[in-house]
């Protein structure tokens, strides 16, 4: 599956893209050591930074949507909930051993339901965010 970021996702707003990036950056780190066949040693904390940069990066989207009072912000914010949802629950399949192909299953739809987010939500702030002069 190719996981990167490229062009076609890119929102034009630069803080939002650099986030975006560096999130499909911790992907392909997952993605390679996971094809490596890399030991649940070397995938924990690469999973951890995921979960930990995704929780920045929605927060981030959420201090900008009641900071210019987005009208659509509880949708997109129960879409972020779910998505942590699911990443924990990764999460989980990778503490429980010998369970790397629905790891890697299981990332391959995450990062679809990313790119699918970025596309089909995240749009919807732009308008707003280029309004109030978002870098
Ligand atoms: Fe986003
Ligand atoms: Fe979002």
């Amino acid at each position: 599956m190719d996981i990167g970021w490229d062009e076609s996702l890119a929102t034009g707003i630069k803080s939002i893209d650099d986030e975006h990036q560096r999130l499909f950056g911790y992907i392909a780190d997952l993605e390679t050591a996971l094809s490596k066949g890399k030991s649940k040693e070397v995938l924990t904390p690469i999973f951890d930074g995921l979960l930990e940069y995704t929780l920045f990066h929605f927060g981030h989207e959420e201090q900008l949507f009641s900071q210019y009072q987005y009208a659509n912000s509880s949708q997109h914010l129960a879409l972020h909930d779910l998505f942590i949802t699911n990443m924990k629950a990764l999460r989980s399949k990778f503490d429980s051993k010998g369970n790397f192909g629905v790891a890697s299953d299981l990332l391959n739809f995450l990062t679809q339901w990313l790119i699918d987010h970025i596309l089909g939500e995240d749009e919807k702030y732009l308008p707003l965010f280029e309004e109030k002069g978002v870098k």
